[in-house]
Parts: structure tokens; C-alpha cells; sequence
């Protein structure tokens, strides 16, 4: 029975799929491009009086201030929150401040919006407040009861001192991603539910030639109010730049919009490359598209990282960026990555760097180069995952040289810190745990990894792609033709 619905399942696309070719001569991978569930002509994500988009954003020190964004239609001409100490009991609007901020207009597809973000400050560390954010009322002038408020969210600041907690990291949600990211990032908070912050490694969307804000609207709309709740450290990836007919890329409109990140990093790349103290760990975003197509803004975040990494006090440090220092999928390899960043992360003791890009799974230390063989250092352990649908292709030298790889398998991975150790661990959009590793440091500071990979005889061991119908030859999945096929 069950290989029946196996069969058919693999079936029934291709059937369609001929269709579509022989009456629209469409390639037989690009049968469906659509990247969204929103069918052309729909309005779906269109901007309101009510607020929607609504994401915490952490402040550069996240234990006395936390940023949050949101989105209005464009009638909602200021940015206003309020935040309260979180009661018990319902009276929060007679404790709560009202904090103003700045509001961003942004026109797209579905409409005229206005994008608002407001920072609390002053915040006690360690506490638990309860916050909303002000949209507009149905007509000019109505009374101040008519405004469309959100509801509630509550979010606790980190301790000003490291203390323990775990975080969730993701790579590429990308494509589909109402669709097929969703259930990522859900089955991500029931098996971490404690967690204080998600660190997404770029490629959010897969934007790359416009706006696509449908995609922007699937995105907010996978995670819900989760994001309301649970901070969101972002990296941008090359999706998140509009490729131009000539010049370099730039950044999409939404980024700035939707994150208000902590002005820390170099001008001019601020919105993009920043980082965030929180509980003891540094949060540090690079961005490595900026980083590929320019080797001034390279050298310009090399230098910003030592500075960064020099005066760090903290008990862990976690470095994102889109591009992998070592590539795990074929045809891909970023030199001026490890020309530039590399060096910096070994001499100060990075100690994680999470990062996306190459649709597949890769976990290891460091890669050998060169006629010689050797690793360069030991250095801080790389890994690269995918959260949404879009899947390549394992190379052999990542195959024999990294601790653990995979295709096809859409990940998520919690990273638990205590003072000595953090653990980590990868797992399956189905909640199985996939990979894991200690770092553990002694009182000299140097940490010992501590492999803790599945069983060889697991079904999940070197996963390698199973789809019948590959697009490409390097690719096991589009992730567009998963959305109705
Ligand atoms: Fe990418």
C-alpha cells in the first residue's frame, strides 16, 4: 500500500508535467516556476491598517534593549509600540511606556507600506516583557480605540552575564517557503521551544531579479508569531541581492524594512553586517555576497572583524555567513573567503560558523588544500545546512573530507551552550537528529570537539538524494516544482 502511494506519488508529476510540455514547450524541470503558494494575479500579502510582519530584532546589547519591526499600510505614518512588564495578570496597558521610532516607506506588488521599527530601551536584563505595535484605524481621525493594535507578545532579555540557553540556526529556506519552510521552522520551536534566538545564514528568499514580496509575506507568514516572540539574527545571501544588467548587485529593498539591525558595522554596510551580544555569546553577520563580488568590502569586514573580535568578551562566538568558507556542492568554491576571513576566525578563536548556500548538508572543521594535504589550523568548526527545498548534489572531496554530509534533507540544528560546552545538534524537518558535536573547553580555553554522529547503519548516515526526476545534474531538487506538482 505504502509503495503504491510511493509509486504514484513519483508518478502523477511526471504525467502532469508532460502536459505542460507539450502545450507550453516549458523544460521538463521548470514545469511549475511558481516559488510561492500565491497564484499569479493574487493579492494575498497586501499591507493593512492592521500590523503584520512584526519580528524582534536584537539590539547590539540585547540584554538592556530588543528591536522589533513591523508593517502597516502606508495610512500608519508613525512607528509606536508600547511595552510593559509582563503581568500575570490582563492590566498590561496601564503599566505599559509608549516608545516612538522610525517608519520606512516601501512600495511593491501589493501595494504602498510603511515599515516601522521601534527599539526598547533601558530594559532590565533577565525579564520578562510583554509588548505591541500600533497599526492604524479604518478612517482619518478616528478615536484612538479604533486603531488597529497586535496583540501581546512577550519575549524575556537575556541575563547580562553568560547564563545557559540554546539557540536554533538555519540554512536556505529560500524557495517554497510558506509551503515547505514552514514546517521546518514549526517542528524547529516544539523540539526547541526554550530557544531565545534563530540564526537564519541568508537566502531568506530566493528575490534575486525584484522585490518578490509575496516571498517576504510567505516568509513572516511560515514563522507567525513566533517571530514575534523569538529573536531573529539574520545574514543576507546572494537571493537577497537584485542582480542588475550591469554594476554590482544590490540589496533588496525588504532587508533594511524588515530588520532593523544594531547599527555596529562598517559603513556602508550597516544593514547587512552587524552583531549582537546576547547572554554571552557574540552573534557576528557578515556578508559574504558583498564579500564575492567586491574585494574592498572583504578587506572592509576583515578589518571590522578583528576590532570586533579583539574586544569580545564573551563566552562563545558564532559567525554567520551565506557563502561557505568550504564548499560542500559541486561546482562551487569561494577563495576570497578564506583569503580574507579565514586567518581571523583561527587567530581569535571563532568558535562556530554557520552558513548556507549549497543546499546540502556539510560538517567539518577545516578542509585540506593544496598538493600538501594539510588542514591550515585547526580553527573553528564550518557547517553548512538547508532548510527549504531547493537540494544539489554532494562533491567527493567534501564526501571524504568533512565529519558529516547529506543531501535532500530539509534541517534545522539547536545549538545549547553551557559554560564549558556547547552542543549542537542537527536534525530533520521529522525531528530526528541527523548530527551532533560537542565543543568543549577546558580552563586554558582550547576546546576539543567531541563528535557525536548518528550510527553508520542509520537510514539518515551520508543521506544522498532519492528524487527520480532530478532537474539537473548537480541538483536533486529546484524547489519550485515541489509547490503543486
Ligand atoms: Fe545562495
Amino acid at each position: 500500500m505504502f509503495l503504491t502511494t510511493m509509486i504514484s506519488s513519483f508518478l502523477l508529476p511526471l504525467a502532469a508535467n508532460a502536459a505542460i510540455d507539450n502545450t507550453q514547450s516549458v523544460p521538463q524541470y521548470t514545469h511549475v516556476e511558481r516559488n510561492t503558494l500565491v497564484p499569479a494575479g493574487a493579492v494575498r500579502y497586501a499591507p493593512s491598517i492592521f500590523p503584520d510582519r512584526i519580528v524582534l530584532v536584537p539590539a547590539a546589547d540585547a540584554a538592556t534593549a530588543q528591536g522589533v519591526s513591523w508593517r502597516t499600510d502606508a495610512s500608519v505614518a508613525h512607528a509606536v509600540a508600547e511595552i510593559a512588564p509582563a503581568l500575570a495578570t490582563p492590566g498590561l496597558h496601564y503599566q505599559s511606556l509608549a516608545v516612538q521610532g522610525k517608519t520606512m516607506a516601501l512600495s511593491t506588488s501589493n501595494g504602498d507600506a510603511h515599515h516601522h521599527h521601534v527599539t526598547f530601551s533601558d530594559l532590565e536584563p533577565d525579564t520578562l516583557y510583554a509588548y505591541r505595535v500600533r497599526g492604524g484605524s479604518a478612517q482619518e481621525g478616528d478615536a484612538p480605540a479604533q486603531v488597529a493594535w497586535s496583540e501581546w507578545f512577550q519575549f524575556r532579555t537575556p541575563t547580562a552575564e553568560f547564563s545557559p540557553y540554546t539557540a536554533v540556526y538555519f540554512g536556505d529556506a529560500q524557495n517554497a517557503v510558506k509551503s515547505h519552510f514552514s514546517r521546518v521552522i514549526r517542528e524547529a520551536f516544539r523540539s526547541a521551544p526554550e530557544a531565545m534566538i534563530m540564526v537564519h545564514a541568508g537566502d531568506l528568499v530566493n528575490s534575486r531579479y525584484g522585490e518578490h514580496d509575496d516571498e517576504w509575506g510567505e516568509w513572516f507568514d511560515a514563522g507567525g508569531w513566533l517571530h514575534g516572540m523569538v529573536n531573529q539574527f539574520a545574514a543576507p545571501g546572494n537571493h537577497e541581492y537584485i542582480e542588475h544588467e550591469s554594476g554590482p548587485r544590490t540589496i533588496v529593498p525588504q532587508w533594511a524594512a524588515h530588520f532593523g539591525v544594531p547599527k555596529n558595522g562598517p559603513e556602508p554596510l550597516q544593514s547587512s553586517v552587524y552583531y549582537t551580544d546576547f547572554q554571552g555569546v557574540r552573534y557576528i553577520a557578515l556578508d559574504s555576497m558583498q564579500a564575492l563580488q567586491s574585494e574592498e568590502y572583504a578587506i572592509l569586514q576583515a578589518d571590522w572583524l578583528r576590532e570586533v573580535l579583539r574586544n569580545n568578551p564573551n563566552q562563545w562566538t558564532i559567525v554567520s555567513h551565506h557563502h561557505p568558507m568550504f564548499s560542500v556542492s559541486l561546482g562551487r568554491d569561494n577563495p576570497p573567503l578564506r583569503q580574507h576571513w579565514q586567518p581571523i576566525y583561527e587567530e581569535f578563536g571563532v568558535d562556530l560558523v554557520l552558513q548556507g548556500h549549497d543546499h546540502t548538508y556539510g560538517r567539518g572543521q577545516n578542509i585540506t588544500e593544496g598538493t600538501s594535504g594539510q588542514l591550515s589550523a585547526q580553527g573553528p568548526m564550518y557547517v553548512v545546512s538547508v532548510a527549504g527545498p531547493k537540494m544539489y548534489l554532494v562533491t567527493e572531496q567534501a564526501e571524504q573530507q568533512m565529519q558529516a554530509t547529506a543531501e535532500e534533507l530539509q534541517l534545522f540544528q539547536t545549538l545549547h551552550f553551557t559554560a564549558n560546552t556547547l552542543r549542537y545538534q542537527a536534525r530533520t524537518v521529522t525531528g530526528e537528529l541527523f548530527d551532533a558535536f560537542d565543543l568543549s573547553r577546558d580552563e586554558n580555553g582550547n576546546v576539543t570537539v567531541v563528535d557525536r554522529g548518528i550510527d553508520e547503519a542509520s537510514p539518515l548516515f551520508m543521506h544522498r538524494c532519492t528524487n527520480p526526476n532530478k532537474p539537473r545534474e548537480t541538483r536533486c531538487w529546484n524547489g519550485t516544482e515541489v509547490i503543486q506538482p
